[in-house]
């Protein structure tokens, strides 16, 4: 007996930022990911707390190029469709569409370049899923709003949305508003083009970015369904739920204090009203929300159809976390879990972690779920044939399908699919390496931008065709042709 539905959606996700380049292509303008560097300076870019919205000499801008998907796109989804995708989920870069994000007219070059990718994917019966916003903040929007903190973002981004939604009508049913949303409490300029101001109250700045995002989000999500009813929209976490350090009550409450934080975005898109708890906080933390009269209505309203998230691990809290060792994690760090190992980065691996999000996310929003991303981040060997043998790829993600297969069939969630990250190596968006890689398939690309971009396949790419092909039921690696 299979596990899975019959139409299960099997396939790799990539974003617009970590593998087009050609950035200033064709009309496109610069946005927020093509201004952070390579090196130390970067995470304190993506947190706001540096400014830096144009190319400075003396760093490397590993965006400018990605893995040149923009003059490859042809190439890779041969590939991809060689392994049985059923299902690419990508991004629209907002400035190859609106290179400014406040202009009037959409710049045609762009919206011609993923007409012309729909096609071919159409041609391969590969059913695109595209997120709108990965994140994706025009600079001019940054240099002249201040990001998502200004109200005005919700018209240039509904704007740029409705114009995609009509012009790609046919050839695009499943869209993502933004990409892991909750991206914004982390890292403001990442997810939100925020650069903070001297003394200014963070919080308040991030939760009204927030509140901008929210609304923008439901209201592309009606526009969809307007424009199309076999529109589907989703909304998109960076997942992975916390766990407890220990059973001290402390440690629960701080474990549900933090999975709260992530919930607070899909609460508001998922069930379309804000939750009680985070009207308390912004109360009891002094922060001052501006709503305008409607925002309510707009909310609820259009609550997205589906539920989105990304999981690499989870994480660990403690209500007392002093002294206790930590380490990295998705956006968010997390403490030492002594039951699980770490991947080359830090990240902790856990795939009954997966089935436990499943389920916690099923069981709160009981709305059809996607995985959109998992994977691991890994350092790769070229043989002297030139082979890649990922075999720790291959056991990373064999033991997630594993879970989500048993969520599936024993837990009764319903599940629609499961886009690997990444369908190609690509630049990793935390540290701007290409040397941390994730794809099935092998760019020739190193961290400091040399290499012919020539792609490879890795033993994962004939792996993962085989368990495509058979709807996730072949997970050996043996004897692979
Ligand atoms: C998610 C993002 O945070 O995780 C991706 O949506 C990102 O853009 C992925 O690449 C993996 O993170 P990293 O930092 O290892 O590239």
């Amino acid at each position: 007996m299979s596990k899975l539905p019959k139409d299960f959606l099997w396939g790799g996700a990539t974003a617009a930022n970590q593998t087009e380049g050609g950035v200033l292509e064709d009309g496109r303008g610069l946005s927020n990911i093509d201004v952070l560097p390579y090196g130390e300076d970067r995470p304190l870019v993506a947190k706001g707390l540096k400014k830096m919205l144009s190319w400075q000499d003396g760093y490397y801008y590993p965006a400018k190029e990605a893995i040149d998907m923009y003059h490859r796109y042809m190439e890779d989804i041969q590939l991809f469709a060689e392994m049985g995708f059923n299902v690419y989920r990508m991004s629209i870069s907002w400035t190859r569409i609106f290179p400014n994000g406040d202009d009037e007219e959409p710049n045609e070059a762009g919206l011609a370049f993923y007409e012309k990718i729909f096609k071919e994917l159409k041609k391969h019966k590969i059913e695109p899923l595209v997120t709108i916003a990965h994140f994706d903040v025009p600079i001019h929007l940054i240099q002249e709003y201040g990001g998502w903190r200004s109200r005005k973002l919700i018209d240039f981004y509904t704007r740029y949305a409705k114009t995609i939604l009509n012009r790609y009508q046919g050839l695009v049913k499943y869209w993502i508003t933004i990409n892991e949303i909750n991206v914004l409490l982390h890292q403001p300029f990442v997810g939100g083009g925020i650069v903070f101001e001297e003394n200014e109250n963070q919080e308040e700045v991030k939760y009204q970015a927030a509140h901008h995002q929210l609304v923008a989000s439901a209201l592309v999500t009606k526009i969809a369904h307007e424009i199309d009813p076999e529109n589907q929209v989703g909304c998109m976490l960076a997942g992975g739920s916390h766990y407890p350090y220990s059973a001290h009550p402390e440690d629960y409450q701080e474990a549900i204090r933090r999975d709260r934080e992530n919930y607070f975005f899909l609460d508001v898109q998922a069930r379309g009203e804000y939750p009680n708890y985070a009207l308390k906080k912004f109360e009891h933390d002094n922060l001052n929300i501006r709503m305008e009269d409607g925002d309510k209505d707009i909310l609820s309203a259009s609550p997205v159809d589906f539920v989105t998230f990304s999981y690499y691990c989870s994480r660990t809290v403690s209500g007392r976390p002093e002294n206790m060792q930590t380490t990295t994690g998705n956006i968010i760090p997390s403490l030492k879990n002594e039951y699980l190992p770490s991947s080359e980065w830090g990240w902790q691996i856990d795939p009954l972690g997966l089935r436990n999000s499943l389920n916690q996310l099923y069981d709160r929003y009981q709305k059809p779920l996607f995985i959109v991303e998992n994977g691991l981040g890994a350092r790769d060997t070229v043989l002297s044939d030139g082979s890649i043998d990922d075999e720790y790829r291959i056991d990373y993600i064999r033991e997630h399908i594993k879970a989500f297969k048993d969520a599936v069939a024993i837990d009764g969630v319903d599940l629609m699919g499961y886009t690997v990250w990444s369908a190609i190596d690509l630049v990793s968006a935390s540290m701007g390496q290409m040397s941390k890689r994730y794809g099935f398939v092998h760019v020739d690309r190193d961290d400091q931008g040399n290499g012919t971009f020539e792609r490879s396949k890795k033993k994962s790419f004939y792996w993962y065709r085989q368990v495509i092909a058979s709807n996730g039921e072949e997970l050996q690696s043996e004897n692979l042709t």
